[in-house]
């Protein structure tokens, strides 16, 4: 293909050489003059391992030029990858400006064509960027329509400075997200050789995946060098902690506990997450997101409790109370937070657990119950459809099957998922749905 590539920074220096080199005719574009002179004399502006050899081999075969001329590069293109910088803004917002000035002469050159151009975003920007900012920009500058006249692609880059040739043959996946199949089929065509899983998801989405991985990443860097820390204050080996910690596979490094849904509780994670940052605390450690995840954790519940507030209704009805499927334990159960936190408001609510049932009746949280949390054993139901029936708002907090078939459908009462429900997908489309984080 004929693929322009605009900005010649790290990101658009190894998209355009590694392009060139798997068969692609590539131009590309910068407004610093002297990385354009850097590329066509065969040097990278970059430095990275392998960029130097590659850049000159590309230019050489003539694979790859460069220019500062837009519309040279967009009468030699029939794909635009935008690269150029997103820097943060002093407050912390996104740098739009390079992209919007970018996207406009994009826009203008085309419409001077004719034809149809593929723009391919591979910028890191917020969900929203594109199809409300950019896009309205491109349709203005063109004079046409974005998913017609236009293609329109995100391509979010998942590359390590410093492996990134090496990374961009090898990636850890292709994120294509697509206004309309058609600007997909050329990004995807673009990568055809490349292996990995390719994902075609709408824009918003691409957009949004770069952000999930790079606030994890940070994540989980945070969070291995504050465990290395107070790990160290307590005379243990934090990295033989690390390795075993690495090995499990099955609730460590693995998809456990990794999809919004509802607070987590129970009687280890909130007790052990505060000794452990009152451990840390004792020896002067400062552990800024370990102590920040039971208030965030409490965050997320508030959310829920706002859901219902947003209602102005009065009638609840809560289903599930344990702080997880198959267990009556109810201690720190953020169901139970949440029941007292609408009771204290003076909601009238009514509460569906058959496993708190039946221990009420029978188990050894009998006793639990009846002294800890009179208030709410009082509120039990004995079944899903009583306290459907009660309800202007259902919270669901359980995927018990029992509950599961006496949810109402369509218009009726509010029905605020706080874990995500099987059918979710369907029912986002309905009236009354709420879903807590998605
Ligand atoms: N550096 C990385 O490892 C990396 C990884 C993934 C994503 N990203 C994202 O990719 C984007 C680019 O990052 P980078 O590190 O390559 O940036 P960079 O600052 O190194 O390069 C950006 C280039 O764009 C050029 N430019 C600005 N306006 C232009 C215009 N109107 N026309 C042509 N060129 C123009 C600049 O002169 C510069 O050479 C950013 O959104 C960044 O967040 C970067």
């Amino acid at each position: 293909m004929r693929v322009s590539v605009f900005g010649l920074g790290y990101v658009g220096c190894v998209s355009a050489a590694c392009l060139a080199s798997m068969g692609h005719e590539v131009i590309g574009v910068d407004v610093n003059q002297v990385k354009v002179d850097l590329v066509n004399d065969g040097k990278a502006p970059v430095v990275e391992e392998r960029i130097g050899e590659l850049t000159a081999e590309v230019v050489r075969s003539g694979a790859l030029r460069a220019t500062v001329d837009v519309r040279e590069a967009i009468m030699g293109s029939e794909v635009s990858l935008i690269c150029v910088g997103t820097p943060s803004e002093p407050n912390g917002s996104l740098c739009t400006t390079y992209l919007e000035r970018v996207t406009e002469q994009i826009g203008a050159a085309v419409a001077e064509r004719g034809g149809r151009q593929t723009v391919v975003f591979r910028s890191t920007m917020l969900p929203g960027t594109c199809l409300n900012l950019l896009v309205p920009i491109l349709e203005k500058a063109l004079g046409g329509t974005a998913g017609v006249d236009i293609g329109v692609a995100v391509n979010p880059e998942f590359l390590r400075e410093g492996t990134s040739v090496r990374d961009f043959f090898d990636p850890p996946k292709t994120v294509i997200g697509e206004l309309d199949p058609a600007s997909g089929d050329v990004v995807a065509s673009l990568y055809e050789s490349v292996p990995g899983e390719v994902f075609r998801v709408p824009v918003p989405t691409a957009e949004a995946i770069k952000y999930a991985d790079n606030a994890f990443h940070g994540l989980k860097i945070g969070f291995a060098n504050e465990l290395g820390a107070v790990c160290q204050a307590l005379g243990v080996d934090s990295h033989q902690v690390m390795d075993v910690f690495l090995a499990d596979r099955k609730l460590n490094i693995s998809p456990a506990y990794l999809r919004p849904g509802f607070a987590f509780g129970g009687s280890c994670l909130p007790k052990d997450l505060r000794s452990l940052v009152y451990a840390a605390q004792r020896a002067d450690i400062s552990v800024p997101i370990l102590s920040h995840v039971l208030p965030s954790n409490a965050d997320h519940l508030q959310r829920a409790v706002e859901l219902v507030e947003r209602t102005g209704k009065r009638r609840v009805g809560l289903f599930g109370l344990s702080f997880k499927p198959g267990t009556d334990d109810l201690r720190e159960s953020p169901l139970v937070e949440l029941a007292e936190r609408l009771f204290g408001k003076g909601y009238d609510l009514r509460i569906y657990d058959a496993n708190v049932s039946l221990s009420r009746l029978i188990g050894a949280n009998r006793e639990y119950i009846e002294t800890r949390l009179p208030h709410l054993a009082q509120l039990l139901a004995d079944s899903a459809e009583e306290v459907v029936e009660h309800s202007e708002v259902c919270l669901v907090g359980t995927k018990d099957p029992a509950v599961l078939s006496a949810l109402p459908h369509g218009a009726g009462p509010v029905l605020i998922d706080l874990i995500r429900l099987p059918d979710a997908e369907a029912r986002r489309t309905e009236p009354g749905y709420v879903g807590l984080a998605w």
